[in-house]
Parts: structure tokens; C-alpha cells; sequence
């Protein structure tokens, strides 16, 4: 079936919301000129309004009707990675709203590679954008505030139901964790910092640029508490869920089962372990296919109704920061186990 681009880029112009896939998770998408359009993506999901959305762009050639006093580093980041799984954070355009940037005097740009997002985007710019002819969507993840971002248009469904006009359904995402996010909005010859960790990774962004993002230490998945109080709890199923070492995982599944709490494994390394568990699930030892299937995974043993859902930590490696980084987050505020 071909997309419906013309319906889709209709509900936008007119105010009403639109799902799409992205390479990384689906968005929940409206036209980012109009305040009230945006405003309905607020109340679709629960989120507070001070928090700001990323902007879609059909090419790095909008990115002027959006930013101002654009870095050349932005420039040479969008050259080497859009469309691509990369959110650029900069000073923001007068036109853009406020309702977008949560307040604030910057604005998070992204050109996504998905073909339908590509698609949409387009043919939101030929039939000439949205509000005073900018032509962005607003679209942060398509789920309900703090819950698990959707990797399939099912998700969507489940997640937002009726609030959407259209979902448009491109397949499982490719990716399957959020953008990288840089912020490029710093001052004087401070160095970008890494927002989010994701696909990109801040080695990929040195090895182009020369210039290596700032990594916040409690991204390095060192020395970080298991389950921390100071992350924002996100990306979390409704179950409770724990990081547990694989080396724990026997013993840690057997107390749990013997306390009575029906229990789920998301596991990384074959298991050997001494009782069953309610649920079990496996994801490549490999961190691109890992993240690819780890929202699906989740979604699936939350709605299996478990007591808990044990995770098996993950390598503290570079390579598996961002999928760490979710994992952490959908953790945090389920206490000790
Ligand atoms: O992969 C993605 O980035 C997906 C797809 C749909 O593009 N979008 C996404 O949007 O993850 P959302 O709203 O779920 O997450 C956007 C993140 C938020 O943590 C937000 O705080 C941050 O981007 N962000 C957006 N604009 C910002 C700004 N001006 N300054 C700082 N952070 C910003
Ligand atoms: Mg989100």
C-alpha cells in the first residue's frame, strides 16, 4: 500500500496529530509552527509542557529557518549524519515557538532517515509546510509520558489510541533507541555536550569532526548505582524492573521466585538457571541488534503480567552506553531488589 502522505500532510496542516516511524522509534508528529497543534501532542501524552520536542526537517537546508548563529560544527555534523539518527541542540530561530522549545531559547533539530518519515516531510514542504510556511515536525517519542517509546505502529496504537488522526506504518524501526542528542548550544569554545547517547556515538562524531562531545560522567556506565534515585524515571515499563549482574542471575531469580513474585527474564547470555521463570526473553550479545529488539522485548514482558522483570546487565563498553542508559532509566524508582 502506498503512504498516505496526502491525508497525512492534511491533518497536519490542520492542526491534528499524525504518527510516523523514524529509524530510531515512531513520532508523534504536528505541524511545529502552530502552538495549538503542538499543544494537543502535550495533553496526547501526559507531558509537561516545559518539556521541549525535537523538530523533523526535510534537510539541513531548513535548518536557518529554525536556528540562529548556527556553529559551523552543526553544519559539518548534519553534512556527515543526516538524515540520520542525530538530534542537533541550537539557539533557536525567533519564528519557532515557545511551545516547542519548552520555554527555552534553544531548539533540538533532527532529519530523520526513515522513507516515511523522508516521505512525509516532503510532502509537508511541497504543499507548503505548515504555519507561516515553516516546515518542521514536532514529534517526540509516540508514547504516553515516561513509558517505553514504540518500535512498531501496534505500539502506537496501544499506547495513544484515538488521539491520533493517522498512524502511519513503516515495520519494526531499525535502530530502536532514541537519537543521539548534542548540544551545540553552548557558549565560547566550550566543547558540544552529548544530551543522549544513541546510535552515534560521541568516537563517530570525533573521528569526522575532530571534536569530541563532553560525556557526562553518569553516562559512562561506571561507577553508576544499579538503581539510581537521581535519573529521571523513563522509558519504563509499569512493572518493576531490576539490573542484576549475570553472575547474580541464579540466585537472584531463585529468591524472587521463592518469595512468591512471578518473575521475567530479559536475558542476554544463555541462562542455566535453577527454577523457571513466568517469562523469559533473549536479545543478541551484540549492542545494535540488542537495541534494536530491547523496547519490543520490554513492552512484551510488561503486559505479560509478571511481578517483576529481571534484566541482565549489560557490558560496561562504549558500545553499549546507550542501550545501558535506557536500561538504568527504565529502572530507576524500582528500588532494591
Ligand atoms: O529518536 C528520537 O529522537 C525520537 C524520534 C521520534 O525522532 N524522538 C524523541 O523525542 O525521542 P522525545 O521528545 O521523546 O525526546 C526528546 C528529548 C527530550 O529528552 C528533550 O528533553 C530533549 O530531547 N530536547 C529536545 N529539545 C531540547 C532542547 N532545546 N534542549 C535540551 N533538550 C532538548
Ligand atoms: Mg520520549
Amino acid at each position: 500500500m502506498t503512504p498516505d502522505f496526502t491525508r497525512a500532510v492534511g491533518f497536519l496542516q490542520a492542526g491534528k496529530l499524525v504518527a510516523f516511524p523514524t529509524e530510531t522509534v515512531y513520532g508523534l508528529g504536528a505541524d511545529a509552527a502552530n502552538p495549538e497543534a503542538v499543544a494537543r501532542i502535550f495533553a496526547a501524552k501526559g507531558r509537561p509542557a516545559d518539556h521541549p520536542l525535537i523538530v523533523h526537517l526535510p534537510g539541513a537546508g531548513h535548518l536557518e529557518r529554525w536556528a540562529r548563529d548556527i556553529p559551523a560544527l552543526a553544519w559539518e555534523l548534519a553534512e556527515a549524519f543526516w538524515p540520520g539518527p542525530l538530534t542537533l541542540i541550537l539557539k533557536r530561530a525567533p519564528e519557532v515557538p515557545y511551545a516547542v522549545t519548552g520555554g527555552q531559547e534553544t531548539v533540538g533539530l533532527r532529519m530523520p532517515a526513515h522513507p516515511l518519515a523522508l516521505g512525509l516531510l516532503r510532502a509537508f514542504a511541497l504543499a507548503g509546510g505548515g504555519r507561516g510556511g515553516l516546515c518542521g515536525i514536532a514529534a517526540p517519542s509516540a508514547n504516553r509520558f515516561g513509558r517505553i517509546s514504540p518500535t512498531e505502529a501496534a505500539h502506537v496504537h496501544q499506547e495513544l489510541g484515538a488521539t491520533v488522526a493517522l498512524v502511519l506504518d513503516g515495520g519494526p524501526c531499525q535502530v530502536g533507541i532514541e537519537s543521539t542528542i548534542i548540544d551545540l548550544s553552548c557558549h565560547g569554545d566550550q566543547p558540544p555536550r552529548l544530551l543522549r547517547p544513541g546510535h552515534i556515538t560521541p568516537e563517530q562524531i570525533y573521528a569526522v569532526t575532530g571534536v569530541r562531545p563532553e560525556w557526562p560522567a553518569e553516562m559512562l556506565g561506571e561507577n553508576v548505582p544499579r538503581v539510581s534515585g537521581s535519573l529521571e524515571a523513563h522509558y519504563a515499563p509499569l512493572t518493576p524492573m531490576y539490573l542484576v549482574a549475570s553472575e547474580q542471575l541464579p540466585a537472584v531469580i531463585a529468591e524472587l521466585q521463592k518469595s512468591g513474585r512471578r518473575c521475567a527474564l530479559l536475558a542476554r547470555t544463555r541462562q542455566t538457571l535453577p527454577v523457571l521463570t513466568h517469562a523469559q526473553s533473549q536479545l543478541p550479545d551484540e549492542a545494535e541488534a540488542y537495541a534494536h529488539g530491547l523496547y519490543a522485548a520490554l513492552r512484551e514482558l510488561d503486559r505479560s503480567a509478571n511481578d517483576v522483570i529481571v534484566v541482565e546487565e549489560v557490558p560496561a563498553d562504549p558500545a553499549w552506553a546507550a542501550v545501558a542508559d535506557r536500561l538504568r532509566r527504565a529502572a530507576c524508582g524500582s528500588g532494591e531488589v
